[in-house]
């Protein structure tokens, strides 16, 4: 789509604004809040996105730091690029990402991909010698569940649980688990539907039957409140670039009782070698890149608090929930689901796609028919956003 010349002027004022000799390390405490995030976010000004379970818009704060670090790896000097590449910069990523799961820096991997990485958990347990079962539900992500089916071609026994009604039932995790169960694996927050399982619960049934449980988490950090803790979380991963806001790596949370032989390192290399706790599951040289947007966005996150975001949103899924319907779109999404994806089904997908486009409004929408459309607002959006998709559909 093209940008008027407002729009573009809106842009490049507000990345120029914030230039790159102002920018320092860390965003100031106090300074950022929920009520001015609109303009931390370029990307609201000149497009209605509500298309965070895709990407997050990079906030001013992650580009300003990005750019900077670009113009050292391009121009020099060495002390420059030095500011950024460095271990105290790492080391904070990792306590601010540890912090927002209520775990300790010694429990985060730095982890290319969250399919990366949920592949090491499954490697690293040895799952498929074990001769054990792993149980799953088709509100899982649609990559892991090829990866599921492709190790059953090889022998395991993976159990996905059908969903019914768009959410899964207790009893169905119940009966699927039993004593020969060594994972239970699943989004937490699911990309289909914004479904938030209920982890407390199904780690209770897990852990009584001595399976430990992994979840995804990409649809969930940054958007609704983690507590590997209380929630019984023994193993979780995500990428950075939907709801942390940017930089393309992943984190892995390895509970520390796994750290002495339980989860097995299955690939070797310099960085974490010779570690004891979870850097043991680090290879390669880390993403530079991705660690200076991420230490900028976490500091926003955890400035703003993940329970203010999620008190910014809420009002907006709840009116698309109230309206939409009237506009012929039942939605997929169970009422009461703490999560900030709503998705409905749309009645004419081709129709839907050219209202949205003359709208100029972002969202996933699935053809078919019906269509299926997945709203996925953050802290950046407003209610005329919302009016304007609703608008759009009626
Ligand atoms: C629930 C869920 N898991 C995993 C992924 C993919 O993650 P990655 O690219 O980090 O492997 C996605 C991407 O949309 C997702 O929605």
């Amino acid at each position: 789509m093209t940008m008027n010349r407002r729009q573009l002027l809106t842009g490049t004022a507000a990345l120029g604004a914030a230039g790159i000799a102002s920018h320092s390390l860390s965003a100031a405490p106090g300074r950022k809040s929920v009520a001015s995030a609109r303009s931390d976010f370029p990307w609201a000004g000149n497009e209605t996105y509500l298309n965070c379970a895709t990407e997050h818009p990079l906030g001013l704060h992650s580009s300003d730091a990005m750019r900077e670090y670009l113009g050292y790896l391009t121009n020099g000097p060495d002390s420059g690029r030095a500011k950024y590449e460095n271990a105290e910069l790492q080391e904070r990523v990792r306590k601010r990402f540890a912090r927002l799961i209520g775990a300790t820096p010694a429990e985060i991997a730095f982890a290319p991909s969250t399919q990366l990485a949920e592949n090491l958990v499954l490697d690293g347990l040895r799952i498929e010698e074990s001769g054990g079962n792993v149980v799953t539900n088709d509100l899982h992500y649609g990559g892991s569940l090829s990866n599921y089916q492709a190790r059953k071609e090889r022998g395991l026994d993976a159990r996905i649980i059908k969903h019914k009604d768009y959410t899964i039932d207790m009893r169905d995790w119940e009966e699927a688990i039993d004593r020969r169960t060594k994972l239970v694996s699943l989004a937490l927050v699911s990309n289909v539907n914004g479904y938030l399982d209920d982890i407390r619960a199904i780690a209770d049934i897990a852990h009584s039957h001595g399976a430990l449980v992994f979840v995804d988490v990409i649809q969930a950090a940054g958007a609704v409140p983690i507590d590997v803790r209380a929630m019984g979380i023994d193993l979780l991963a995500c990428s950075a670039y939907k709801w942390l806001m940017g930089g393309r790596f992943g984190y892995l949370y390895v509970a520390k009782e796994l750290h002495e032989g339980r989860l097995q390192p299955v690939q070797f290399g310099s960085k974490g070698a010779g570690a004891t706790d979870a850097r043991q599951y680090q290879v390669s040289t880390p993403n530079h890149l991705g660690f200076v947007c991420q230490h900028e966005a976490l500091a926003y996150i955890l400035e703003l608090g993940v329970d203010n975001i999620r008190e910014h949103v809420r009002p907006l899924t709840e009116r698309l929930r109230k309206e939409l319907p009237a506009a012929g779109c039942a939605c997929l999404t169970p009422a009461g689901t703490e999560s900030p994806i709503v998705t409905f089904l749309v009645p004419d997908a081709p129709r839907a796609r050219t209202r949205l486009s003359e709208a100029g409004v972002i969202v996933t929408l699935r053809d078919g028919n019906p269509g299926e459309m997945r709203v996925s607002p953050s802290v950046f959006n407003n209610l005329a956003d919302i009016n304007r998709l609703i608008d759009a559909l009626s």
